[in-house]
């Protein structure tokens, strides 16, 4: 598939993935818009992508409908048609399930899964509308694929975004839109500071404790994937229309048991209604 000259549009495209991911697909001659709600990420990464014609940074809340359609006008205005969605802008918040405030819920659930639903909502009739094919790539992650305690907020919206993706995949494809769960393990990025955006409205945290817990356990960063290892390992999910993108083989087993929990736990031996399943089953395949 011949991506260059098509148009990339990419949230939380000012930071870490999301920037990795734009300068890959610049590397492949796409036209990206990166939607960011940080004026000083926005700022670095258009110093960092060199921006030429080729780029449009946007000041964009993910979680504000109506911005996210003037963002998107305003990416069809200057590159006139959107190719590829990036639903990537995402925010965590951790801790034990029994601390979790609806403030730490709304806001997590509120950015990675609302704002991911206000990307497809948004942008794909625009996608099927232009009739040249596209693709939506949601940044999802390791942590919504294998249990992944003290991270139940993150953990449910992650892996919502990942069961959207999955389900409109078989829908889409035959219309020329490929859908992606891209589920990085850890990679370097500002995604410790996500904090700073957090709404007054959605102050309420029952995480402070843990949080501190967490800071004074120190900084593995060292170990983590770049943003341009990840960049180039989502251009490549997409060249080759992966439906999960995953990046670490260090959780092969993770994933391994997690499916073979699932075999196990279907009532194989349970006599099959012939009828229901040749009636239901291929729905769900
Ligand atoms: P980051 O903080 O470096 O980048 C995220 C960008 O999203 C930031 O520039 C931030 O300003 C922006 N953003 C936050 N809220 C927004 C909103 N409401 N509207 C628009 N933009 C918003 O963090 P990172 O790590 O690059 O995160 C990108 C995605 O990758 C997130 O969805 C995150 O959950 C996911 N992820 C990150 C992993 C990691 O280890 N860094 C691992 C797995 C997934």
């Amino acid at each position: 598939q011949n991506i260059s000259g098509k148009t990339a549009f990419i949230t939380g495209g000012a930071s870490g993935i999301g920037l990795g991911i734009a300068k890959a697909l610049l590397g492949q001659g796409m036209k990206v818009a990166i939607a960011d709600i940080r004026d000083d990420h926005i700022a670095e990464a258009v110093a960092e992508l060199q921006g030429g014609d080729d780029v449009l940074a946007l000041k964009l809340d993910v979680t504000d409908r109506e911005a996210f359609a003037r963002a998107a006008d305003e990416t069809e205005a200057k590159f006139g048609k959107i190719h590829i969605l990036v639903n990537n802008a995402g925010v965590a918040a951790l801790g034990p399930a029994a601390d979790a405030a609806y403030g730490d819920w709304d806001w997590t659930v509120g950015v990675n899964l609302g704002g991911t639903i206000n990307g497809v909502v948004t942008i794909l009739p625009r996608i099927l509308k232009h009739g040249e094919g596209g693709h939506i790539v949601s940044t999802a992650s390791m942590s919504g694929m294998i249990p992944h305690p003290g991270a139940v907020t993150y953990v449910t919206s992650k892996a919502a975004v990942t069961a959207m993706m999955e389900s409109m995949r078989g829908e889409l494809e035959g219309q020329g839109v490929i859908c992606s769960a891209f589920c990085p393990g850890a990679v370097q990025s500002n995604i410790a500071e996500a904090g700073k955006t957090r709404p007054e409205k959605y102050a309420e945290t029952g995480y402070e404790q843990s949080d501190k817990a967490r800071q004074s356990a120190g900084d593995f960063s060292h170990l983590f994937m770049t943003k341009e290892e990840v960049g180039e390992r989502v251009l490549e999910g997409i060249l080759n229309d992966e439906l999960y993108i995953m990046t670490h083989a260090e959780f092969y087993d993770g994933v391994k048991d997690r499916g073979a929990a699932m075999l196990a736990a279907v009532p194989a031996k349970r006599p099959i209604n012939e009828e229901y399943r040749a009636t239901f089953a291929p729905l769900f395949h």
